[in-house]
């Protein structure tokens, strides 16, 4: 299948944080693929990405505000009479710092521009992608989500989007509507902020945010059968990464303490490990643990 084989002609998307970095490859990738974007941004300059695309509106507001999601809808509904995508990418970088140090205010600054934001832009789109029959939303999660020390506020944001993700996910499959994240990796203006220096200059060599965008276009296509699922996206790779539980430490009586330290090893032994679908799936290890299952 050669690229021009996928397109996303007809298709009406809504980009937030456009202005730069990898909202901005997202852009240029949709409007290649032959999609109509509204694009949302602090930054004005988004009005001059928006003008350089085929079909594009900038919407110049704070991701934060549910009045702004209102506006990038209305706007997107009133250009073309539809919303088939959303993609949730703006948020701001980690500010926290070691945990006994951070700032209230800080922290949750972050968490909402993250969290709150992909949580309210999904609200806001959510009943004309159920209309659109095949919507799809994609937020942005972060390997960072895995632990990365000093970044607690963002961590933390990212590791609640994975999961706001797969819960959508569920809600969302009876009625059309495919969820999934990513864990990007890109040299932007973000990126260019990261401490270390040799990290930077290997960043800025071999991770191009034009790289993750094709990615984000397939999840947003009506043949992609994914929903729920999270992509480590960067320099040409993507990957699946999956929550799993093992079977773990079994035991018929009740756990005393000497049970559990005499079955450490048992109890966090990786063999058996299962793919969790949902939050039934432990469930079900527990169950069959229980002799309750075959
Ligand atoms: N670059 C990476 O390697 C990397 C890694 C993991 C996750 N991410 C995530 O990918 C997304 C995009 O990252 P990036 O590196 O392109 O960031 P960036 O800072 O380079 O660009 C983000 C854009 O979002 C806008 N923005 C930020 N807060 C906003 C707000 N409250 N309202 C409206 N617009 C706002 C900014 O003005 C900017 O144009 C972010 O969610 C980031 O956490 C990036």
């Amino acid at each position: 299948m050669g690229s021009t084989d996928i397109v996303l002609s007809g298709r009406t998307i809504v980009v937030t944080g456009a202005a730069a970095g990898l909202g901005a490859a997202y852009a240029r990738e949709l409007d290649a693929l032959g999609a109509a974007v509204v694009l949302v941004d602090l930054d004005e300059s988004v009005h001059d990405l928006a003008v350089s695309l085929s079909e594009a509106h900038a919407v110049v507001g704070d991701v934060i505000d549910r009045t702004t999601a209102e506006l990038a809808v209305r706007t997107a509904l009133d250009a073309t009479g539809h919303l088939d995508g959303l993609i949730c990418n703006a948020g701001l970088g980690s500010t926290a710092g070691p945990v006994h140090r951070f700032d209230d205010e800080a922290f949750d600054a972050v968490l909402r521009s993250h969290l709150h934001h992909t949580a309210i832009w999904s609200r806001a789109a959510w009943p004309h992608l159920r209309e659109a029959s095949d919507g799809a939303i994609v937020t942005t999660s972060s390997a960072t989500a895995m632990g990365l020390p000093g970044t607690s506020d963002y961590a933390a944001a990212k590791g609640a989007i994975w999961s706001l993700t797969r819960c959508m996910a569920l809600d969302g499959a009876r009625h059309g509507v495919r969820v999934n994240t990513i864990m990007p990796i890109a040299f932007t203006p973000m990126a260019s902020t990261y401490p270390d220096e040799a990290v930077r200059d290997w960043m800025r060599a071999g991770f191009d945010a034009a790289e993750v965008a094709p990615v984000v276009a397939w999840l947003l296509h009506p043949d992609c059968p994914t929903s729920g699922e999270c992509f480590s996206v960067g320099a040409g790779r993507v990957a699946r990464v999956v929550m799993a539980v093992a079977p773990g430490l079994e035991s018929v009586e009740p756990l005393s303490v000497e049970a559990v330290a005499a079955g450490w090893n048992r109890a966090t032994s990786l063999d058996g490990l299962v793919i969790a679908e949902d939050s039934n799936s432990d469930m079900m290890l527990m169950r069959r643990a229980l002799g309750e299952l075959g």
